[in-house]
């Protein structure tokens, strides 16, 4: 896997992203983001972007951040289900947190349903910690569910 910081985001590149994000989602029963949604996204100033591809070079996970005053937030992160498990998500957390350390940020923050295992996994084994819990904050097909509010300081970060 090999993350990538990407300055400026492509018609093509954002429909890659889209589908990645489609079939991530899915599966949390949340609705992807179309390519025009993220183009729109990227396109504000305070927005950044990273990519990972595979072996051949295809687009296979992202995080999406923004970035204002010396507070980050993740917008989202997905990996596409056929590329699970082999580090990307990682990948792109450790360059992104550096990234935005070197930016100025101090401390990074990101919303997670209660029920994503495998995010609050990833978020904790990376010294995440729970600061808050938000009510009914996600919508799902069959209701609304709790998020976790995870904060992660980047002082010491990479
Ligand atoms: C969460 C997600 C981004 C993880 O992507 P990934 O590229 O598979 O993650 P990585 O391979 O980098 O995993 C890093 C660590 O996260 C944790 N983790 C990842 N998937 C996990 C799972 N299914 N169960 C438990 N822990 C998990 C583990 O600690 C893992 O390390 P290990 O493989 O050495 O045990 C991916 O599952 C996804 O896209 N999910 C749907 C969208 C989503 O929930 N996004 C985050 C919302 S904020």
């Amino acid at each position: 896997m090999r993350p990538e910081r990407v300055p400026a985001l492509d018609a093509e590149l954002a429909a890659a992203l889209a589908e990645i994000h489609a079939a991530a989602f899915a599966e949390e029963g949340a609705r992807g983001w179309s390519a025009a949604e993220l183009l729109g996204l990227c396109a504000r100033p305070s927005a950044r972007l990273w990519v990972s591809r595979d072996a051949e070079g295809e687009p296979c996970a992202f995080l999406l951040c923004d970035l204002v005053l010396d507070e980050a937030e993740i917008l989202t992160l997905a990996t596409a289900p056929e590329a699970r498990r082999q580090g990307a998500a990682r990948g792109l957390l450790t360059l992104g947190g550096a990234d935005l350390r070197a930016e100025g940020a101090q401390l990074l923050r990101l919303e997670v349903a209660t029920d994503n295992i495998s995010a609050s996994g990833l978020y904790q084994s990376l010294g995440f910690q729970e600061i808050a819990r938000r009510k009914a904050y996600f919508q799902r097909p069959d209701g609304r569910i709790d998020a976790r509010i995870f904060l992660l300081d980047l002082q010491g970060f990479a």
